[in-house]
Formats: structure tokens, sequence, C-alpha cells
């Protein structure tokens, strides 16, 4: 089980003071790759021109760009809502970037009542991510929401 007291307060000291948002995904993404088990992919999309355009990540190449109401990630920005989904093969219209992904979270990061991006992490096994996993994750969010990262 993932510690997330440490991992968001690791976050949190990681970005502090540091006005670059592109170096700070980039490093909170490094973080997660870091200190989560049995992941193949985690990192960013970022919305611009009402598209989710590809951000910073760790794992394969990935799809640039997925449109909103598309996928577990399009899904999430148009509801704003996390999308905790236990067998990806089951969602309606999830886009396969890396065909190992089996299980995947998607958390939106709002700001002023806008979806700014997303944060996306696949695993490899069936029923990765927890309850304990999407609270821990939307508090790693929350913290990115206050400094602004997007
Ligand atoms: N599976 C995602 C696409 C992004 S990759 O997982 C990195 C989706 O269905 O939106």
């Amino acid at each position: 089980m993932t510690d997330y007291r440490s991992l968001n307060s690791a976050l949190a000291g990681l970005i502090d003071g540091v006005p670059h948002k592109i170096a700070n995904l980039a490093n909170a993404s490094a973080l997660l790759w870091q200190m989560l088990e049995d992941i193949n992919w985690a990192g960013f999309y970022l919305m611009e021109e009402g598209k989710l355009v590809l951000g910073p990540f760790q794992g394969k190449p990935a799809c640039i760009e997925i449109p909103l109401g598309k996928g577990v990630c399009g899904t999430a920005a148009a509801e704003k809502k996390t999308q905790l989904v236990r067998d990806v093969h089951t969602f309606p219209g999830h886009i396969a970037c890396d065909c190992a992904s089996n299980s995947e979270i998607v958390v939106p990061i709002i700001a002023d009542g806008e979806v700014r991006g997303v944060l996306d992490i696949d695993s490899p096994s069936v029923g990765r991510f927890t309850e304990a996993d999407r609270e821990g994750l939307e508090a790693f969010v929350r913290i990115l929401e206050k400094a602004k990262v997007c």
C-alpha cells in the first residue's frame, strides 16, 4: 500500500516556491513513478482549446490528444469526477495507449470551477487502485491545484 502521507508531503516540499508549471508537473509524475508500485504509466493531460493534450509523464509514449468525454481521461474531465476503473477492458471507449494497462485511475485538476487537466495513472494489474488510492491521489491533486500548476 502506498504511504500517501509521505508521498503528498514529498510533493508539497518539491513544488514549494517553484514558479515553473511544467517543472512541477514533471517532478510530480516522477514522484508517482518512484513511489507507487505496480504501475506502467503516470502523468498528466492538460486542457488546451477544449481538448486534453499530453503533458509531463513517465512511462511509454502515449496518445497526444484526447477529446472531452472520450476515454477514461476525457470522461473524468467532462464529469469533473475521479474515474476509478477496475478493468479498462470493460470501460466503454477506453483509449489503449499501452496494451499492458489493465486498470486505471484518473483525477481531474480543477481551478476556478474549470477543468485544467487530469492526472492519469495506469497499472498492468486488474483492480490495482482502491478507495485509499482515490483518497490519496485526490489529496495529491489538491496540492497541485493549490500551487496553481495548470
Ligand atoms: N487510457 C486513457 C488514455 C491515456 S493513457 O492511459 C496514457 C483513456 O482512456 O483516456
